[in-house]
């Protein structure tokens, strides 16, 4: 790690020092917190405690279902892993869509109840008036435009986004706006690498991928993606850094027939 990058307790200052000297910055997704501990002793920057926790945590199709109350509970634990990364949060579905005073309340709360350093939130332009608000009550926002997970049933499937001129012009136009409403960060998912490349260099703000190239100032993934414990999901964007599913199964099944033949535990494994 360089030295410029080796800060005590990752901010939004820090990352917006790191673009401006040219580092990525690296963010991955936590639920809990072992899986947080490791991650902030490996050196990543950025821990999302994402609303995938409802896909890949409680096992549903959509982000839609997680709560308030549930992305403050893991959020408490991931924190207890994390001394260096910075830790945010996302706001989950409904918790912001609605009016700005129920927004402005639930990024409170997420702030109040948790260590988090930040909250994000889907949208681009119309979601612009609430980061305002937000960001004024000295709550920093991540904003998270492109292929925006909370509105699928809006776009009907989850292929790459801003492909057309008119898509692209709105999805600079949504991360204008967010920078002007006083997001620290945002979030590029699925989108082509030059259009990508193309927000990055408007904004000052740093911009995290998933799916949207090499041009980012930094790069997201979904941990249990990477690490090969999501075995159905394997988008282009993924790159696989393990199989642990793979090693889980193989123990779990070297567990159960060692206790099928008697040989755990062993002498030297008792009291
Ligand atoms: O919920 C999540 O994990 C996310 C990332 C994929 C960016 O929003």
């Amino acid at each position: 790690m360089s030295v410029e990058a080796n800060f005590r307790k990752v901010t939004t200052k820090s990352l917006q020092l790191l673009k401006k000297q040219d580092i990525r910055i690296s963010a991955l997704t936590a639920y809990d917190f072992i899986t947080a501990k490791i991650l902030d002793e490996a050196g990543i920057d950025i821990i999302l405690v994402g609303d995938s926790l409802s896909n890949v945590f409680q096992g549903n199709e959509t982000t839609l279902p997680v709560t308030m109350d549930e992305m403050i509970y893991h959020t408490k634990a991931v924190a207890k892993g994390a001394k260096r990364a910075m830790i945010i949060v996302d706001m989950p579905f409904m918790s912001y869509q609605g009016n700005s005073d129920e927004a402005f309340t639930n990024a409170g709360r997420i702030m109040k109840e948790t260590p988090a350093g930040a909250v994000k939130m889907e949208g681009g332009i119309r979601i612009a008036p609430k980061v305002e608000r937000i960001t004024e009550a000295g709550i920093p926002v991540m904003g998270h435009i492109g292929l925006t997970p909370q509105s699928i049933h809006q776009f009907g499937s989850y292929k790459a986004r801003g492909k057309d001129k008119d898509e692209a012009k709105q999805i600079i136009a949504d991360a204008e706006a967010l920078e002007k409403a006083g997001a620290f960060a945002v979030v590029l998912e699925k989108i082509p690498k030059n259009l990508a490349k193309e927000i990055t260099g408007i904004l000052s703000i740093p911009t995290i991928g998933i799916g949207a190239g090499m041009h980012c100032d930094g790069q997201i993934l979904v941990t249990n993606d990477m690490l090969g414990l999501t075995t159905d999901f394997s988008p282009r964007f993924v790159r696989r850094y393990a199989e642990l599913s793979e090693v889980i199964k193989n123990s779990v099944e070297n567990y159960v027939s060692d206790i099928r033949a008697g040989n755990f535990p062993t002498d030297e494994e008792s009291y």
